[in-house]
């Protein structure tokens, strides 16, 4: 009997509904885990389930000091922030050749968007809807950081995020769940591999398990209340997609969730990750959560949200010390099963052997292959082609972008024109500002002796210079501190005086870009209405420049589109496209509908928006067939044109609105996208396609699938496109 058959059999006797076997999944490593487990001791084991943090880089409190010789003494079994093959090498040493049992450590780190060769933030990755780049910029840090000595990362973070207050949404995909799910499964699967014994792969996990992003009011670590509905059919699924791609860990958030914080709900951990979904890798709890379970007010001390957290079905416990303290004194007492812990550690040693660190425990320690292997120039190369497809152009008057590399003179101007470390981002690893490649700098270069750049930082300065030039640059937006973990905002416009500027040199009469860096959507109608053009350009990473110049100057038409509604005011978030109709939808005479008296329901710019150097022009859908059966496949077709003069890439978005329900359903969803790249005048016709699954959700009886009837079919370039076409579900 194969393995996968016969794991199958054990999942279904126990039970359980295994989704899928994953393929690191190994029966002879399952039998050399029982031989190891025989001969380990209660502390060991406990070791085994311990994460601390080295201090060679800090990303949270710290509360413990000499984990080295908790490394001899076999009670830390996994390391965080320690990194670079020279430095992870020797601390393995200690794990392999001074410990007992020689049990490897596994090194763990936060590669979010790139180790030391810096990629876009996810949510600007997210934006190109692009799911190979995604997987691509994933492949690369992951080859950069196995090559500097580490196993893991704590990515893809795959919250969705509806409200762009908090700080973390620029770690995700944004506000929607199939482009969540999308990016999700091509994240993990760019860490991974196909195999995880490859040494150029690491583990990847899923991370913050759950609903992280639903923080009230958005304000970093607060309450989460929801559904279970809305747990289910819109913070999940990219989870699930994620397991699917198979995730070898997940990692607990900070949240509490139906009064249960996330460390120690079982429902989460147990209930629907290992019995509904079969999860057969690790769950690390996220920094020192467990201890957080008492001011939460869930335990009355370390020790009893020790057990909580066992309980749930955590394995692993990061920077908490808990385990640690409590773990093995709670097995001997019987407070804790003996069983419980044998499977924690079970979970945690399968994905060591799976990484083949029981048979070399150094592959991960070479400095040869480090040397060779990090900020190369092809890693700098795809850093610079996926930066630029993550751009997103929200408006060009005129058609002042591109500008024209002969002749001109060019002004560059705004705090961040010339700023190497606000390119990264949060959460940039390795990366190193001394790397990148300013806005300035690229245009410098792009524009050679061809057009007259000139760079003024002083504000009085640039008003005066702005009278010589014939086009204002401005890069303008957020320092890269103002998003991450810890930096969510109440006011989410430009800080400072930055609307101010923009306002004073669009004054003057000049063509005004404004280059936007930023973490999260931004409250900016002023900008919008003084800037001539504004793109979009997050965070791009190391070849922030060299990308940005080469779509300035049109070498690159861009073709980004917004994974996150742009609101007008913060007083209408959360504000994102596939939200509900309620009982009197807005209606501009009618007082009494859902609407502000003193702004507009609509968002600044919507999901799924961007324009380009060209004009795509789309035709009517249509149907293969106007009914189908549940299982049928519909296909939805559009001609598309390319009506400009330039070559370009647009991307046909599906959403799908389920007309009547057993409960309410939101007014469209994200189902299916394409993106479409076509000369200038040419045409074509792009087909979509839907199933039973994409009709599907939890229906009032809290049962999973489709419900036959009337379903609105949009096919557009935006959220609030209005070209649709009706199908039938039979
Ligand atoms: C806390 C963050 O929430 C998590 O995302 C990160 O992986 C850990 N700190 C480790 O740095």
């Amino acid at each position: 009997m194969n393995k996968a058959l016969l794991l199958m059999l054990v999942l279904l006797s126990a039970g359980l509904r295994a989704q899928q076997v994953p393929d690191w999944y190994d029966a002879g490593h399952e039998r050399r885990i029982d031989s190891l487990l025989d001969i380990m001791t209660l502390e060991e084991k406990v070791g085994q389930m311990t994460l601390f943090t080295s201090d060679w880089d800090v990303t949270g409190p710290t509360i413990r000091e000499g984990y080295q010789d908790d490394i001899k003494t076999g009670r830390l079994g996994a390391i965080f922030n320690a990194h670079t093959a020279e430095y992870n090498r020797n601390l393995q040493r200690i794990a392999v050749e001074e410990t007992r049992l020689g049990i490897p450590l596994l090194f763990g780190y936060d590669v979010i968007h790139g180790y030391r060769t810096i990629f876009p933030i996810p949510l600007g990755e997210a934006a190109s809807w692009n799911a190979e780049a995604a997987e691509e910029s994933a492949r690369i840090a992951a080859r950069e950081s196995a090559a500097a000595g580490l196993h893991w990362t704590f990515a893809p973070m795959v919250d969705v995020a509806r409200d762009p207050r908090w700080g973390r949404v620029m770690e995700g995909a944004g506000e929607d769940v199939y482009l969540g799910k999308v990016m999700a499964a091509a994240r993990v699967k760019g860490f991974q591999g196909d195999d995880l014994t490859d040494p150029l792969t690491i583990l990847a996990c899923a991370k913050h398990f759950a609903a992280y992003g639903a923080a009230q009011a958005g304000r970093d670590y607060h309450t989460v209340d929801i559904s279970e509905r809305v747990l289910r059919d819109i913070y999940l699924p990219p989870f699930k997609a994620a397991l699917d791609a198979g995730v070898a860990t997940f990692m607990t958030s900070f949240n509490e969730l139906d009064g249960v914080p996330a460390s120690g709900n079982e429902h989460l951990l147990t209930e629907i990750l290992r019995d509904q979904w079969g999860f057969m890798g690790f769950v690390v709890t996220d920094y020192t959560s467990i201890n957080e379970m008492v001011p939460h007010g869930i335990a009355t001390d370390s020790a009893a949200a020790g057990e909580l957290a066992i309980e749930a079905g955590v394995d692993m416990d990061m920077q908490g010390a808990i385990f640690y303290e409590y773990l093995a004194e709670q097995v001997r007492s019987g407070a804790v099963a003996q069983s419980q812990i044998d499977e924690a550690v079970r979970r945690i040693l399968r994905m060591k052997y799976a990484l083949g660190l029981f048979d070399d425990p150094y592959r991960y320690s070479d400095t040869t292959r480090e040397s060779e292997n990090i900020l190369t120039e092809a890693n700098r190369e795809a850093a610079r082609r996926i930066a630029r497809e993550s751009f997103v152009l929200l408006k060009n008057e005129d058609n002042v972008l591109p500008l024209a590399k002969d002749g001109g003179r060019i002004l560059i101007t705004g705090p961040l024109a010339d700023s190497q470390e606000d390119m990264l981002g949060a959460w940039h690893g390795d990366g190193r500002a001394a790397d990148v490649i300013t806005l300035l700098t690229g245009m410098r270069e792009a524009a050679g002796d061809k057009a007259q750049v000139q760079y003024v930082s002083d504000m009085t300065e640039a008003i005066r210079a702005a009278r010589r030039a014939d086009v204002i640059v401005v890069a303008a937006g957020e320092t890269w501190e103002m998003s991450g973990e810890a930096a969510s905002r109440a006011d989410i416009g430009l800080p400072g005086d930055q609307g101010a500027m923009i306002r004073e040199l669009a004054a003057i009469g000049k063509p005004v870009v404004v280059v936007l860096f930023n973490g999260r959507p931004l409250a900016i109608p002023g900008v919008d209405s003084t800037a001539t053009a504004i793109l979009e350009a997050w965070y791009p990473g190391t070849e922030a420049g060299h990308a940005l110049a080469d779509v300035l100057f049109g070498d690159h038409n861009p073709g980004g589109r917004l994974p996150m509604t742009f609101p007008r005011s913060v007083g209408q978030v959360p504000i994102f496209y596939s939200m509900k109709n309620t009982g009197r939808p807005m209606d501009p005479n009618n007082k009494y509908t859902s609407k502000y008296l003193d702004e507009s329901n609509d968002p600044l710019y919507p999901f799924g928006y961007g324009l380009g150097y060209t004009t795509f022009e789309y035709g009517a859908p249509s149907l293969e067939s106007a009914t189908i059966t549940r299982n049928d496949t519909a296909r939805v077709s559009v001609e598309l044109t390319n009506t400009g003069s330039v070559a370009g890439t647009t991307v046909v978005q599906l959403y799908v609105q389920d007309v009547i329900g057993s409960v309410t359903r939101p007014v469209r969803e994200l189902k299916a996208f394409e993106r479409v790249e076509l000369a200038a005048g040419e045409s074509r016709t792009v087909t979509l396609e839907l199933t039973e699954e994409d009709l599907s959700f939890y229906r009032r009886d809290m049962t999973y699938g489709s419900e036959p009837g009337a379903f609105r079919i949009y096919v557009g370039a935006d959220a609030t496109t209005s070209n649709a076409i009706s199908l039938t579900l039979e």
